[in-house]
């Protein structure tokens, strides 16, 4: 069977991990999640006080940085930093307030679009984010935006950090998510875009479940097509 290349973008907490990694375990793919590597990024330059404005230790930063993914015992992806495991640590509200400024940086994003294009290059995986279908992989087969309401994406992401232990008040990620949305849509660099080729699914009112075996049936008329 011919392996393609899923891409899904959309804002902030729409389920787009969510249905990247089931849609990737159905289809035996990898799944990676772009964002993620934003965050490693982010959680780098806090830690080693780099400033967002001085190129030159932007770029230095950039070379001392090496993500790597790995599937963990739970058939989880996980993200590296460096040999260190930081999935726990990339999802806290310190990085989620932190990641769109440094997303905005042209050399950050070259340095992980090149990265991406070498996870990809085999085809047979599913990348979420917010530029996949537009820059990342304007060839991919699949192209899906995602949208939801923002008091159900806020719910849902409320959940998840609970899930995680975190116990953060609606309002706060409101304020967060509508931020990200914001930088994220009107950066110079890549700004979050759907794709004229991509489909857009609101998920509002779906359930995850649902939101899956629409993108299963969308990938295997991909996968089908000659
Ligand atoms: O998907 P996420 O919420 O974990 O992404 C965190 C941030 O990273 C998001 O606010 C914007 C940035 N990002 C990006 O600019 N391009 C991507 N392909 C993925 C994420």
């Amino acid at each position: 069977m011919r392996k393609i290349l899923i891409a899904i973008d959309g804002y902030s907490a729409c389920g787009k991990s969510t249905t990247a990694k089931k849609v990737a375990a159905i289809f035996g793919y990898q799944y990676i999640d772009s964002g993620a590597m934003y965050r490693a990024v982010t959680l780098f330059f806090l830690n080693h006080h780099i400033s967002i404005t001085n190129p030159k230790a932007i770029t230095k930063a950039l070379s001392e940085i090496h993500l790597s993914f790995h599937v963990n015992l739970h058939g989880q992806t996980e993200i590296f930093l460096n040999g260190a495991n930081v999935e726990k640590k990339i999802r806290k509200m310190r990085i989620s307030e932190n990641v769109s400024p440094v997303s905005t940086i042209r050399e950050v994003r070259q340095a992980m679009v090149t990265q991406q294009h070498k996870l990809g290059k085999d085809k047979g995986i599913v990348m979420d984010g917010r530029d996949i279908g537009t820059v990342v992989f304007p060839e991919a087969e699949l192209k899906l935006f995602l949208t939801a309401d923002i008091q159900v994406r806020a719910w849902r992401r409320q959940q998840e950090l609970l899930e995680k232990g975190s116990l953060i008040d609606l309002d706060s990620i409101i304020t967060n998510i509508t931020e990200r949305d914001r930088i994220d849509s009107s950066r110079k660099e890549s700004p979050l875009l759907k794709a004229d080729d991509a489909l857009e699914i609101d998920t509002t009112h779906i359930t995850i479940d649902e939101q899956v075996d629409e993108v299963v049936r969308l990938a295997v008329s991909r996968i089908m097509k000659k």
